[in-house]
């Protein structure tokens, strides 16, 4: 049990003490008074904050999107928790194992700014937006309003119970740089009928990086008596919100992504009034309420060290604090935008207001494939990225994706390795 205890203690700690542990007393007393957007270009403050993750030489990682890895402190903590797991074996299953989930199911809604009682740990955002989806009593002829631009496998939820119960869904385009926050909700707007039962709205659109107005969307199709699912997958941890000021009636999100949490940690919000509506996937013969979010959150028996490293990683991500991430993550997209944004034959897939979107952005060059791009930027110049070939939606390029151990020296590498492929 002492390594488990381990755990509570490096939380007490490092959640006090903040950036002060992490950096130690008298390198923070230099940055303490420091605002939040000043910092963000601060960079001998983020080499801090780069020494605690462990890189690979070989390659600059612009590819967080897909999986953020683990800062040390956190990865160091999981290894932890998978031996004493395996030590333990059965003996924690039967014993710790349902209130050490609670406990991280608590801290978790604290960082959501939600009531745990409407919170579950889910593997990931599939399964998250999977459950939802699913747990609608969906009749012939029931609507549902999703956009081209959301992730493809969680629209593929949609189809399915399309197939099968013979819904309808009604896809909108959102426009790729909008003026105003209404140039969007318009687009979700006019495609609500009577028969719309929900709408799916991406927080932040994955391929590009748009941030979309999810509370004005929300309010307005609340006012048609629609529901509302929110995928977060790429926002949280990412930009700083609480889940209850989005409006939505169900979040979801992976926690392996902005994070840094191990690879399949997820989280489903179900706002209280919504959960008795939703029919869970798995059946729980112990579950009698059905006003229990933790009725659709049986899964059978599952890694739960990943479940035991959640806090750490919360501690990980409070000590450099909400918005100086958010503020460093915006200056990092910002900084290599602005340098090639309107060079010649490069055309950037994101909005080109700031606030419209944060680290994620998308480049593309006229003539070059975003295959060809892509391995380009790896063979050449040694940075990761993934290429996005989607003429339909009208985006072909790479996406970037830098996470807080990124430097603005490694996006001078990008900058450059752009202009010159521009230039070819
Ligand atoms: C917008 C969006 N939704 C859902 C997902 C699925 O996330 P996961 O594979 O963690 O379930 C992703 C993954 O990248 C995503 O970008």
């Amino acid at each position: 049990m002492a390594a488990l205890m381990n755990k509570r203690d490096f939380l007490r700690t490092s959640t006090a003490a903040g950036l002060g542990l992490l950096l130690g007393d008298r390198v923070w007393a230099k940055f303490t008074d420091v605002p939040a957007d000043q910092l963000a270009g601060h960079e001998a403050f983020w080499a801090t904050i780069r020494a605690k993750y462990r890189l690979k030489p070989d390659y600059i990682n612009l590819e967080s999107g897909y999986y953020s890895m683990q800062a040390t402190p956190v990865l160091e903590a999981f290894v932890e928790k998978v031996r004493e797991v395996n030590l333990q074996a059965s003996y924690y299953l039967r014993t710790t194992q349902v209130p050490d989930k609670a406990a991280a199911r608590d801290t978790l809604a604290a960082l959501a700014g939600c009531s745990p009682a409407e919170l579950c740990i889910t593997r990931n955002t599939t399964e998250s937006i999977a459950t939802v989806v699913n747990g609608y009593d969906w009749k012939p002829g029931d609507e549902a309003v999703q956009a081209e631009q959301d992730y493809g496998h969680m629209l593929a939820h949609f189809r399915l119970v399309a197939r099968r119960y013979g819904m309808v869904n009604r896809l909108v385009s959102v426009p790729p740089d909008p003026r105003t926050d209404d140039d969007v909700v318009s687009v979700y707007a006019k495609a609500i009928t009577p028969r719309t039962r929900l709408l799916m709205v991406s927080h932040v659109i994955n391929i590009t990086g748009h941030i979309l107005p999810v509370r004005k969307i929300a309010d307005m199709a609340h006012a048609r008596g629609v529901d509302v699912l929110v995928d977060g997958a790429h926002a949280f941890a990412h930009v700083d919100y609480r889940i209850p000021d989005t409006g939505a009636d169900y979040y979801a999100a992976s926690l392996h992504k902005w994070l840094g949490c191990p690879l399949g940690t997820g989280i489903l919000y179900v706002r209280k009034d919504k959960i008795p509506g939703l029919w869970p996937i798995y059946g729980d013969w112990r579950m009698t309420d059905d006003a229990d979010i933790m009725k659709l959150n049986h899964t059978g028996t599952h890694p739960v060290h990943t479940d035991l490293t959640i806090e750490h990683a919360i501690a990980f991500h409070n000590a450099i604090g909400a918005q100086r991430k958010e503020a460093r993550l915006r200056y990092l997209q910002t900084y290599w935008t602005s340098k090639v944004r309107g060079l010649p034959k490069v055309i950037l897939n994101t909005p080109s207001d700031p606030a419209r979107a944060c680290a994620i952005a998308n480049v593309g060059i006229t003539g070059v494939a975003p295959d060809d791009l892509a391995k380009t930027l790896l063979d050449k110049y040694k940075i990761w990225t993934n290429a996005i070939d989607s003429p339909a939606i009208g985006v072909q390029g790479v996406r970037i994706t830098p996470h807080v151990f990124i430097q603005s020296t490694d996006l001078d590498v990008l900058v450059r390795a752009i202009s010159e492929i521009a230039r070819a």
